[in-house]
């Protein structure tokens, strides 16, 4: 019996120096400490040993068990601790290496602009009103007192979808919609799409923006409509910026005007940007015509009104120095970075 102990003890200790990791120690454990386990089976025989030699050999006993299980814990805090090491080297972070730069987009100018432009208005008590980009005839044109010969209705110039379907050509349209469905006081912008049968060149895209705008109540005046657009002028484009309304025609305005605000590039020197006039039209406004108030069903005898519509890609292009209308259109990141 002592030479068994001393064997299992020998083999025990040189089989433990040998494991590489913690799940064949485990193993080891069990092959010789578990309850099938080597040692356990010799302790199993101590019952037919001579009474005498019993407590020598029990002592023995303990002291393998106690060697075996003392070198198995060592072994083990040793292959824990290089785990451990391992461990550290694998995620060691190195706090000084820059971080993976995240690029951050930013707003296109045209939507950069219509925020500006949506400000102003708010701070003016308007609000905001849509309508359809595929529009009927009748409010595109009809209900604007556009009669059925004027040259804007030429297939040259619309896209039609058929003879009554149309891609709206304006923001007008939703002047009256929103008379239809809205009682005066009427105080709205219109941001939107709009689509015009054009060759795309630097100053033409088939497919622009415009902002309308619409103003009706009782005692409307020219003078409110000059008001409203000169403050709307000079926050947009600075305090310094004139306003100068020509007389022009639209159908479903009257008096019609076009309105030109010092050139902001050249301050009203004359430049390139202005043809050396000094001046830029920014947009087409006037009374609304008493016809299109009765298409919008609002009694022209009691009530008044003005009307605007400015162009948002020409503004853009104004404010940022931009001197191509595709620019806007191409999606280009490098250039749209800019902004
Ligand atoms: N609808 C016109 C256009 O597309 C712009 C315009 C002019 C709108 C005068 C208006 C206005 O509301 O009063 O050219």
């Amino acid at each position: 019996m002592r030479q068994k102990l001393e064997n299992i003890r020998d083999e025990a200790i040189e089989n433990i120096s040998k494991v590489k990791d913690l799940d064949q120690l485990e193993r080891l454990r069990l092959k010789y400490l578990g309850k099938k386990g080597e040692l356990t089976q010799v302790l199993r025989g101590m019952g037919k040993l001579p009474a005498e030699d019993r407590p020598v050999m029990g002592q023995l006993a303990n002291e393998v068990r106690y060697l075996i299980e003392e070198q198995m814990d060592e072994h083990k805090k040793n292959l824990e601790d290089k785990l451990l090491n391992y461990r550290l080297k694998l995620e060691t972070i190195d706090v000084t290496v820059p971080g993976t730069n995240i690029e951050r987009g930013n707003l296109h100018p045209l939507t950069s602009v219509l925020n500006e432009i949506i400000d102003i208005f708010i701070g003016m008590g308007f609000e905001i009103a849509e309508g359809p980009e595929v529009e009927l005839d009748y409010y595109n044109f009809e209900a604007l007192n556009i009669p059925k010969s004027h040259p804007s209705r030429d297939v040259q110039d619309t896209f039609y979808i058929t003879d009554e379907i149309l891609l709206r050509t304006h923001t007008s349209p939703v002047q009256v919609r929103t008379m239809e469905v809205q009682k005066p006081p009427i105080k709205i912008i219109v941001p939107g799409r709009v689509y015009r049968s054009d060759d795309v060149d630097a100053t033409h895209s088939p497919i622009f923006h415009q902002v309308e705008g619409l103003v009706v109540d009782e005692h409307i005046t020219m003078a409110d409509l000059k008001g409203v657009l000169d403050v709307f002028v000079k926050e947009l484009f600075g305090e310094r910026t004139q306003t100068k309304f020509r007389p022009h025609y639209f159908p479903f305005t009257e008096p019609s005007m076009e309105v030109d605000a010092t050139c902001v590039t050249c301050g009203g020197e004359g430049c390139r940007i202005c043809s050396h006039t000094g001046w830029i039209e920014i947009l087409g406004a006037g009374m609304i015509h008493p016809n299109v108030l009765k298409y919008g069903g609002i009694d022209s005898e009691k009530y008044s009104g003005f009307a605007f519509g400015l162009g948002l890609d020409r503004i853009a292009n104004l404010k940022y120095g931009i001197d191509d209308i595709r620019l806007l259109y191409e999606n280009d990141i490098r250039f749209l970075k800019q902004f």
